[in-house]
């Protein structure tokens, strides 16, 4: 099987829920061309089978790290699949995009850099909404001072499922709001504290409330498997108003409700000033959405191509990893 000069040649490793999605990304981008498409579970090989015929399928993984075609490998398997992966593609020298989480412990995340920095290998960790156009733009109109001192954050992220089998709710989704924080602050955690509850099954917590301090920056994460109300909003409140990020909301992801602040004479009580909170305009700047997959995609195969560290490189995966680690350990604490 011939492949087309220059194009980085590329293997994605599990095309489970979310492989599926990478496969569709890169194959409509020219940069590349998909090699191989490796999977345990042979209905997922059949699908690759029927939509990307041009793809080569396997179960073996270590077919797929023998082809020196392959320059670059995705590795999109469960979480706990993530480390023992990802480290044996970087052993053949091959760039890796890892999913979310990098890892399941600090001692796997330090493991997966130094393999990569010998290698001289590009790691890359699949922080999506780090490729996201309103995350972005909630960066900028924060550090432009749209909504005055910062104040709190407050994230939820709610569904009923997808339960996952290996981890607990805070590693599966409270891992998109750690990265957007640390994005948009520029900084991590200072303090960590979190407690959840197992309801639908005993063993992982399917329902987690996370608080944290980001230095004077309060912030809070609830997640939940359990919760029919399907929410992804992410809401930052500051001095002068908030910005609302509404994943849900195609037409409108971000709005600012700017905060009006009015002086009220009390003539009941001897002329003291009252101020009034209220709010003030309703601002949804006009957002040119563009998948954040794909741009996550382009990303990688820029810093494939250019030899560039990427903006979730490896030391930006372990130091979320850290946080959930810190997480883990004050849900343990509190378990009863
Ligand atoms: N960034 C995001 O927004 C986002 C969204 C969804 C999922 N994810 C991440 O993607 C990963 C996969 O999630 P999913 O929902 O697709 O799970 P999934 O269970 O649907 O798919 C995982 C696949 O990996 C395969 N697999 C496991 N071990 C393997 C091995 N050794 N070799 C080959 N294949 C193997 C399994 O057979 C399965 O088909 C998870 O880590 C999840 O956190 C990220």
């Amino acid at each position: 099987m011939g492949m087309n000069r220059g194009k980085v040649g590329l293997a994605i490793i599990g095309v489970g829920h979310w492989g599926k999605n990478y496969l569709r990304n890169f194959n409509a981008l020219s940069k590349c061309e998909i090699l191989w498409a490796c999977d345990l579970d042979e209905s997922n090989l059949e699908y690759v089978r029927e939509n990307y015929p041009q793809v080569q399928v396997t179960r073996n993984f270590l077919e797929v790290l023998q082809d020196k075609r392959v320059r670059a490998c995705v590795v999109a398997t469960q979480a706990s699949q993530h480390a023992r992966l990802a480290k044996l593609c970087l052993q053949m020298k091959k760039d890796v995009l890892v999913e979310k989480p990098m890892a399941l412990n600090a001692a796997d995340c330090s493991s997966l850099i130094e393999q990569a920095e010998e290698e001289k290998a590009i790691l890359m960790v699949g922080h999506t909404f780090l490729f996201n156009d309103a995350v972005h733009l909630m960066k900028r109109l924060i550090e432009q001072g749209e909504i005055g001192e910062l104040y709190y954050i407050k994230a939820v992220r709610s569904h009923l499922g997808l339960i996952r089998e290996d981890v607990n709710s805070a590693w599966d989704l409270a891992t998109h709001d750690l990265s957007i924080f640390s994005f948009m602050l520029r900084c991590s955690p200072t303090q960590v504290m979190a407690a959840g509850s197992s309801f639908l099954k005993q063993g992982r917590e399917d329902v987690t409330f996370i608080t944290l301090r980001y230095g004077k920056v309060l912030a809070s994460i609830h997640v939940s498997w359990a919760d029919t109300n399907k929410q992804r909003t992410v809401e930052v409140v500051g001095s002068k108003g908030r910005i609302l990020f509404d994943d849900l909301n195609a037409l409108e992801p971000i709005r600012i409700f700017q905060r009006g602040i009015g002086i009220d004479q009390d003539v009941s009580n001897f002329g003291e000033f009252k101020y009034l909170l209220r709010d003030g305009d309703i601002v949804s700047p006009n957002i040119k959405m563009t998948e954040p997959l794909k741009n996550q995609c382009n990303h990688f195969l820029d810093c494939v191509i250019q030899r560039k560290q990427p903006l979730t490189d490896g030391e930006f995966g372990a130091d979320i990893v850290s946080t959930l680690c810190q997480v883990d350990e004050s849900l343990i604490a509190g378990r009863c």
